[in-house]
């Protein structure tokens, strides 16, 4: 467990996270926890093909061969029981290229897109930015945890919406969507003819008690109608190397996406991505067996020291997956505007604002966990201190 209380510098490494902090905060006096990445090092078996691999010193044109696929496909059967062949997948730099190539290929211009706010800012970026139309399906909060309008979700999709895009786990607010969720999603998809575009990027960072399931595991039938997203680059760190992938069963549409990637210049992931790929997948498995202890640890702790020390001021919502916290500061009596500048000008913490995911996020905030206790420490002194002053 020590490896994930050591406190590494990351400043002057171009980390988005510790040296982005003046351009996105204003100020360089605070501690970042905001965009989604660790501050832990990658799994030694990692950082050990890399090394092996710089020492080689020839970068040519990398293959993903089959036994990389069949890495990957070993992977998601023996963690998540999703059957996938080799042939199935489509490997491309991030979810993100991979989103917007879906978007762009099998969907048209004004098509009405479903999302479930608060959500992944980049997902309505994704919707607009494609013109397409961004509609909202507002989770439920109910002031402890968040589930699905499904009587609104329906409404939605009879207005003409022709693709969903799930994000499960839920980012920012931490839910791991149980199987009668997932069914009930999959089965309204079916009878509205919906394209359902699965971003399952954390799927692999659950906590105890909780499974995530893919939806196209549910059946052959969601499955064709699926494109499932997913990296190991949240679940070990490795989102500047840039390796992700689809999992898409449909023959005519992996064609129509493999196409199009090519069409846009996406024939090959670099080098070191895939060789990072495949060592996490072969051999990473320890490592996340302990990273998820600390994370589920760090949670447990930010919430009960957020909660009690602020006489439940704020309140933590008990995520059951990724490193993310979704923090609901609406009890301060600020306005947004004024929570984010109490957080950076106050508190001098970096978090990202609840109200980037969607109105329904407006005066909450997102920690990132995913850092040695003693740096969360720091933080939560920092929120504690400045709310008691309050
Ligand atoms: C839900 C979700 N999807 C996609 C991404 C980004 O994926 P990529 O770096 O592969 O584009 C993130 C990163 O935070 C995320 O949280």
């Amino acid at each position: 467990m020590t490896e994930f209380n050591k406190v590494y510098n990351r400043e002057q490494t171009k980390s988005l996270k510790w040296d982005n902090v003046q351009t996105v905060f204003n100020t360089d006096d605070l501690l970042p926890m905001w965009v989604a990445d660790m501050d832990f090092k990658a799994p030694d078996a990692v950082n050990e093909a890399l090394k092996e691999r710089a020492e080689h010193g020839i970068y040519g044109y990398t293959i993903i061969d089959e036994a990389i696929k069949d890495n990957v496909t070993n992977w998601l059967h023996d963690r998540h029981q999703f059957i996938v062949k080799n042939n199935d997948l489509i490997f491309s730099p991030g979810v993100i290229t991979s989103l917007h190539t879906v978007i762009n290929t099998l969907t048209k211009k004004n098509d009405k897109i479903l999302v479930q706010s608060p959500v992944y800012t980049p997902f309505f970026n994704l919707i607009r930015d494609n013109d397409r139309q961004v509609i909202e399906n507002e989770l439920i909060y109910d002031g402890t945890s968040y589930t699905i309008d499904f009587a609104d979700f329906e409404a939605k999709l009879q207005q003409g919406v022709t693709a969903f895009m799930l994000c499960s786990p839920h980012n920012p607010v931490g839910r791991v969507w149980t199987k009668g969720e997932l069914e009930k999603i999959a089965t309204l998809c079916h009878e509205y003819d919906v394209l359902i575009l699965a971003d399952e990027i954390h799927a692999d960072l659950i906590f105890k008690n909780h499974q995530h399931i893919p939806i196209a595991s549910l059946s052959e039938e969601i499955s064709q109608r699926t494109i499932t997203f997913m990296s190991p680059t949240k679940t070990f760190n490795l989102a500047g190397l840039q390796a992700s992938y689809m999992v898409v069963t449909d023959a005519s549409k992996r064609i129509k996406l493999a196409k199009q990637l090519g069409t846009q210049g996406f024939n090959s992931l670099n080098t070191m991505g895939t060789i990072a790929l495949n060592a996490a997948y072969a051999d990473g498995l320890p490592w996340l067996n302990q990273l998820l202890v600390v994370i589920e640890e760090n949670k447990d702790y930010a919430k009960q020291r957020l909660e009690t020390e602020t006489n439940n001021k704020l309140k933590v919502i008990d995520s059951e997956g990724t490193y993310l916290l979704w923090i609901d500061c609406q009890q301060l009596g600020l306005t947004d505007k004024e929570l984010q500048d109490f957080m950076i000008q106050q508190a001098k913490v970096g978090l990202n604002a609840g109200s980037s995911y969607g109105k329904p996020g407006k005066q909450f905030m997102r920690l990132n966990l995913a850092c040695p206790k003693s740096t969360l420490e720091e933080g939560i002194n920092r929120i504690v201190q400045a709310v008691q002053t309050l």
